[in-house]
């Protein structure tokens, strides 16, 4: 069952969108926003696959301005709330919300930048065979298509890790994380997301998301066949490609 069926069933991104946006790591959203300013002045056109509750949609609506159109392409229904809650109190936003899937979403301009983030674990080889083949061919030609590198990079148990969140009030919010291994390709992330007041735990919910593992190696052979090439200004961390 795709996520946004599974949020739909109370589970997965369901469970998860309360805290998203309070147990999302300061480090990495940083770093991500740093990639956006690095690899995308200028560009005009720039669809976001799998916003989730708008952090990077925000960004990129203040990094490219009014001029510069954006699509949001976000199919999870509970997730489609925050961002579109967010994107209501920023006037000058010019993004326009698709409530489809990755794969179904029909853009009518070309593109400069598909940005990707927190996302292509979700797609199985044959899949992402069809999102990459999708997404290049909506790119313009020096059209570049940006995601993070994954972690894990290979299908290994992640051992439990308590990622710090931050107050809201009264409360504080942390996430107990871990990942079982659960194929040859495939590992479960298990999220508890705690809520605390001072010592006392209020209360934790957890949610699973099997993810497929996609390597730096697999990556770069999956967007080599479908013609793009690396650009080299991409920061660490980041897989940036261009359609040449
Ligand atoms: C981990 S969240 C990432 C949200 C945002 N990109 C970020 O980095 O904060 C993954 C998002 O991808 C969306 N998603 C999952 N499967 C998708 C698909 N097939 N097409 C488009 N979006 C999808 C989920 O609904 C969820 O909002």
């Amino acid at each position: 069952m795709n996520e946004a069926a599974r949020a739909d069933d109370g589970l997965g991104y369901a469970v998860n969108a309360p805290y998203y946006d309070l147990i999302f790591p300061a480090p990495i959203r940083d770093m991500l926003n740093a990639a956006l300013h690095e690899l995308l002045p200028g560009a005009r056109a720039v669809a976001e696959i799998g916003p989730g509750t708008g952090t990077f949609t925000e960004s990129l609506a203040g990094l490219l301005g009014p001029d510069a159109e954006i699509f949001a392409v976000e199919p999870a229904r509970i997730m489609r709330a925050a961002l579109m809650s967010r994107l209501s109190r920023l006037p000058d936003a010019n993004v326009t919300v698709l409530p489809e899937d990755a794969l179904t979403a029909r853009i009518d301009v070309e593109l400069d930048a598909v940005v990707l983030f927190n996302l292509i674990m979700h797609f199985d080889e044959e899949a992402r065979a069809r999102l990459w083949q999708k997404w290049t061919s909506a790119l313009r030609p020096g059209g570049l298509l940006v995601m993070e590198a994954q972690f894990p990079q290979t299908a290994a148990a992640v051992p439990t890790t308590v990622v710090p969140g931050r107050a809201l009030g009264r409360h504080w919010y942390d996430t107990v994380s871990r990942a079982d291994v659960i194929g040859d390709t495939m590992i479960r992330w298990v999220m508890t997301y705690r809520t605390w007041e001072n010592t006392r735990l209020l209360q934790e919910e957890t949610a699973e998301f099997d993810c497929h593992v996609i390597s730096d190696e697999l990556l770069e052979k999956e967007l080599s066949a479908v013609g793009l090439v690396r650009d080299d200004r991409a920061p660490k961390g980041i897989h940036a490609w261009r359609r040449p």
